[in-house]
């Protein structure tokens, strides 16, 4: 990519709930424009992560996996000037220009955060100041490893806020 990129952070969870606190802990640090682009195999821990995202920003509705309505909204209160989750699963989508018409940059800008399953693909049109989280699968069943990493410029000043929300799933190197 041609934005620089941070250093990673390499994060480990045992169990659906660490991956919820884990994501819960990231959510108060995002503002309007945000974007997350969440990477990892089926089954990964994906919705997982959206589910405790969610929670973290008070979000109380359900959050299930978005594969067949590709966004759904979740409107949040208590955070502003947040005021909208987007929750995208862009799987099923074949060209990056299909990604581009979801119009999340546009939406986001208007008050939202978004994430995006699979968003890895969706890394050349979406991917300059989002955070790129890649779940994977490690070792025993309900063991992940978590990496995040900053693409741009938009979390540098938040860097150190999000280490420190981060430290309790710091794997150990
Ligand atoms: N450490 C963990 N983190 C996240 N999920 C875990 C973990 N351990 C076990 N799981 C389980 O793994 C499954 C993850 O499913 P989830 O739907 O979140 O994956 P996904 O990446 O969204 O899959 P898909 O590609 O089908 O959208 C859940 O059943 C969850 O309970
Ligand atoms: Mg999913």
């Amino acid at each position: 990519m041609e934005w620089l990129t941070s250093p990673e952070l390499v994060l480990q969870t045992a169990g659906a709930d660490q991956t919820r606190a884990l994501a819960g802990a990231i959510a108060p640090l995002c503002q309007p424009g945000d974007m997350l682009l969440l990477a990892g195999d089926l089954g990964a821990g994906k919705t997982t992560f959206a589910q405790g995202f969610g929670a973290g920003l008070g979000i109380t509705e359900t959050i299930t996996s978005p594969t067949f309505t590709l966004v759904r909204h979740y409107a949040v209160s208590g955070h502003p000037p947040l005021r909208t989750l987007l929750h995208a699963d862009v799987y099923r989508l074949d060209r990056l220009q299909e990604i581009v018409d979801l119009g999340l940059g546009e939406l986001v800008d208007d008050g939202g955060v978004a994430l995006v399953e699979w968003g890895d693909v969706a890394e050349p049109v979406l991917g300059e100041g989002s955070l790129a989280i890649a779940l994977l699968a490690a070792g025993h069943d309900d063991h992940r490893v978590i990496s995040v990493r900053a693409a741009g410029t938009t979390w540098c000043t938040r860097w150190t806020a999000l280490q420190a929300a981060l430290a309790p799933w710091r794997a150990e190197p």
